[in-house]
């Protein structure tokens, strides 16, 4: 098969964690005598140094024209100190799923049996939580206008909309998933609270007649929270509006044993982009110390998401699994003192791949 993808380091530990995911990308190419095309491009604080704008046009053609986008991170605390910077590099993330019609982020949180220890929660708590959290990735407070300073600077504002389009398309793709997997979804929301949300509970009622096959359960935020931390594994498909699917996953990557772990498929419209969950990290930037597994399991969702190629990303998920259980892991979750770089773990599971 031919394969032609754009590669989006972006920022911070971005290039070196994406250099990682592919040299992995090209070993399973080689591996399984696919084609491998692929072109870089900027985004984030390096596109707004090089020209003024986070997600430049360049970098979206590229991206319309391939069949998948790799991404690394974006930010850079240049413009985290400065809030009143005009253009910030997050605005090229946002413009980069609005404009490619990203609406859904799946993000799926699973443990690694060797790395069960590592988490602050208990192990007996933890021990085979698995569950999705499919997260809107191009509406809600993200993207709602008006927002904005009043004149005099004393008063700020963002908007939460959401539409029942938007809200329908990401609740049914919930669904299928749930209809995959072990048939519950839970729609978390603060129905009690907002607006939106209510709209949110209102459209997914009415949708939930058509699955009747699917245990659904309504869950505030704030419970999910808790719930999340308290007992993971009730969850199985869980789907959110943006900004409480961002937190939410942050949170849920504790489950993991470290932020650096959990993979992400963002998918809609256009082309699809795989991106790990953290950000930029930019106090480890060039100091290949940056956990790239987060990255490298992006990969494998981009071989079974972009391509439908599930043996290529099942042998990248049991490669990692292998770094894992041998300790050749960077210091965020070593043990006894061995931390390996982070060339080093993307070197070991690329020869692993090969030698399968
Ligand atoms: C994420 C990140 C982004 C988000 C930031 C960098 C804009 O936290 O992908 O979760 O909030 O969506
Ligand atoms: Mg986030």
């Amino acid at each position: 098969m031919e394969l032609k993808i754009a590669v989006l380091p972006g920022d911070g530990i971005g290039p070196e964690i994406v250099k990682q995911a592919l040299d992995v990308t090209k070993a399973v190419c080689k591996k399984f005598n696919h084609s491998l095309t692929y072109r870089e491009a900027l985004v984030g604080a390096v596109a707004i140094d090089a020209g003024g704008d986070p997600y430049p046009q360049e970098t979206h053609e590229l991206c319309m024209n391939s069949d998948a986008v790799l991404f690394g991170a974006i930010g850079s605390p240049k413009y985290d100190n400065n809030p009143s910077a005009k253009v910030r590099p997050e605005q090229g993330l946002l413009a980069m799923r609005k404009k490619l019609g990203l609406y859904a982020n799946i993000r799926p949180i699973t443990t690694f049996p060797s790395l069960i220890h590592q988490s602050p929660l208990r192990s007996e708590l933890i021990e085979g939580a698995d569950f999705v959290c499919i997260r809107e990735l191009t509406g809600g407070i993200y993207f709602g206008r008006p927002q904005g300073r009043s004149e005099d600077g004393q008063v700020a504002y963002d908007s939460s909309v959401y539409t029942v389009e938007e809200i329908d398309r990401i609740v049914r793709l919930a669904y299928d998933y749930a209809m995959k997997r072990r048939k519950k979804l839970t729609v978390i929301d603060k129905a009690n609270v907002l607006a939106t949300s209510r709209l949110w509970r209102e459209t997914a009622r009415k949708i939930e007649k058509e699955y009747p096959e699917v245990e659904t359960e309504y869950m505030f935020v704030d419970n999910a929270a808790m719930q999340i931390i308290q007992w993971p594994k009730r969850f199985d498909v869980m789907v959110t509006e943006n900004m409480f699917g961002d937190i939410l996953t942050d949170e849920a990557s504790v489950i993991t044993g470290s932020l650096g772990m959990l993979p992400s498929a963002s998918i809609g419209i256009h082309t699809s982009v795989f991106e790990p969950i953290h950000g930029s990290y930019p106090q480890a930037a060039g100091k290949n110390i940056a956990n790239p597994l987060a990255t490298v399991l992006s990969a494998a969702l981009m071989f079974e998401y972009a391509f439908n190629l599930h043996k290529e990303g099942q042998i990248i998920r049991e490669a990692v699994n292998a770094s894992i259980q041998q300790g050749i892991v960077t210091e965020d979750i070593a043990e006894n003192g061995k931390a390996y770089k982070t060339s080093e773990v993307g070197a070991w599971i690329t020869n692993y791949i090969f030698s399968l």
